[in-house]
């Protein structure tokens, strides 16, 4: 077996998990997210989320990863064989979630090389909802493909090239690659918020993000909301900080680690959340519309409504519109490469793949899977495959993590293990989160989401498309996960989960 690499120091490891944590997930979900549910008032579920599950699942996948030093499948086998199957699960949760990933940074790449044009295709939200629609090609229904669109074809191949040759030497690329990735977004979203926040009506924009809707507390829609966006947000349950963790020494500290990681996280997510709200606001003023018909974006929200706003603005449009767009795209390739790395790297575990074969089996693959995305229906195929990784398989796996570390393993042999390097100790606050809290407040979720599925299919789609891709995905994520576990191989065996 090859010697496993590793960051060339803790600072590196902290960016790479944040570079994977910031993504589109902090820019383009979390302030629709945020105000479909309660505005400021989802900022004490989201804060809930993030004390009773986000950093809990943080500590236990960086204990996991730098215990084992290998990937989920790995990790979790240890702990008890039949576990590598989950392990598996997560890995490909990683595999089929940057496969949609990167068709979003496609249409990203397509926004900026239009960006010339903001001011006519931006000038109004009619306008800039055409554009939307235009430029990813959205047909009548998840069954009519049109034709495969080679403008999308080209973003997510530049995409998957970009990703690909920044993984492909192991961390090394990794760590350069960071130097962009993380840096420079918090940079370009400091000067979007002050343009921002000192233009006027901006103020209308912020009351409406940060005034409370304290009815909205009791809705447990918007608590399952909070502890998706954690998840996504935080890219866990999918193997990935696993696998970042695991290029650790294994006497790494870890809980502060965590909580560095998480605390970032969220304060870019609130940040972001006031840079896109005071140009609503702005926006609304100028226009003369209410603030809550400019808002009511959902997911268009960055891709229409944003663009919308920034064309309005009195000079630089161009400037700041390109922006808006780079920081997508550097916050999205630093989590696209995380997600390609931890599939190739639980490649290199199981079959003793050099690092350069594992990243271009993977990238390959992932590329050719994603070309359906690139036709008409790609937003459809989409939109349904992101809900049913991400209410099941994703919650599944951090409950059967919490189970494993909190009752199989033991939370008292975890946190005394953990304690030993730790700057801040755990203790039993922790292990009653893993044991009880979280995977209770998981389960629930999962609940809730089938009751809702039973009642009405998702998203209003026809029942034949919510089977064939939703539960076809899900299916798909379970029998490969049994493949890679049954064949078993050499470094399985050296691995001691054969
Ligand atoms: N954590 C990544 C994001 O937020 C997946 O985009």
């Amino acid at each position: 077996m090859a010697e496993r690499e590793h960051w060339k120091n803790r600072s590196v490891f902290i960016m790479a998990a944040i570079g994977s944590a910031i993504g589109l997930g902090n820019m383009w979900r979390f302030p629709y997210i945020a105000v479909q549910n309660g505005g400021g008032a989802f900022l004490i579920p989201y804060m809930i989320a993030l004390l009773t599950a986000g950093i809990p699942l943080m500590i236990i996948e960086y204990g996991l990863g730098i215990q084992t030093q290998g990937s989920s499948h790995i990790a979790l086998g240890r702990i008890w064989k039949p576990l590598r199957f989950v392990g598996w699960v997560a890995i490909l949760c990683a595999l089929v979630i940057n496969i949609y990933y990167c068709m979003i940074l496609g249409w990203t790449w397509e926004f900026l090389f239009d960006i010339s044009g903001i001011g006519t295709w931006g000038n109004s939200m009619a306008a800039s909802n055409a554009h939307f629609s235009n430029t990813i090609h959205i047909s009548s229904g998840p069954w009519d493909f049109e034709t495969i669109y080679w403008n999308l074809v080209f973003g997510l191949f530049l995409t998957w090239i970009i990703i690909w040759a920044i993984i492909k030497n192991g961390l090394s690329g990794i760590g350069k690659a960071l130097l962009f990735t993380v840096p420079l977004p918090v940079i370009l979203l400091l000067i979007l918020l002050v343009r921002g926040v000192t233009l006027d009506g901006s103020v209308v924009g912020l009351n409406y993000y940060l005034i409370p809707d304290w009815g909205k507390l009791s809705d447990p829609k918007v608590w399952l909301a909070a502890y998706g966006q954690i998840f996504f947000s935080l890219s866990l349950g999918f193997g990935t900080m696993i696998a970042y963790a695991s290029f650790m020494p294994k006497d790494a500290e870890l809980p502060n680690s965590a909580a560095i990681t998480s605390f970032s996280n969220c304060c870019f997510s609130f940040l972001a959340g006031l840079a896109v709200f005071s140009v609503l606001g702005y926006f609304a003023v100028a226009t003369n519309s209410p603030i809550e018909k400019v808002v009511n974006g959902g997911p268009g929200l960055a891709f229409i409504v944003y663009p919308a706003a920034l064309a309005k603005l009195p000079v630089y449009v161009n400037f700041f519109a390109a922006l808006f767009f780079i920081t997508l795209l550097l916050l999205g390739i630093g989590s696209a490469f995380s997600l390609l790395k931890t599939v190739s790297a639980a490649l290199s575990d199981k079959f003793n793949l050099s690092m350069p074969v594992s990243t271009t089996i993977t990238a390959c693959f992932s590329f050719l899977a994603g070309l359906p995305l690139a036709t008409g229906a790609g937003l459809y195929w989409l939109d349904i495959i992101d809900h049913f990784i991400m209410a099941y398989a994703i919650t599944t796996v951090a409950i059967v993590e919490c189970i494993a570390v909190g009752w199989i393993m033991g939370a008292k042999k975890f946190t005394e293990k953990v304690n030993k390097t730790a700057e801040i100790k755990i203790g039993p606050i922790f292990s009653c989160m893993i044991k009880f809290v979280t995977p209770t407040i998981l389960a629930y979720t999962i609940i809730r989401s089938l009751t809702e599925e039973i009642k009405t299919s998702y998203g209003g789609y026809p029942g034949s498309a919510v089977i064939a891709l939703g539960v076809g995905t899900l299916m798909f994520v379970l029998l490969a996960a049994m493949v890679l576990t049954l064949v078993s191989t050499k470094n399985d065996k050296e691995q001691g989960i054969a």
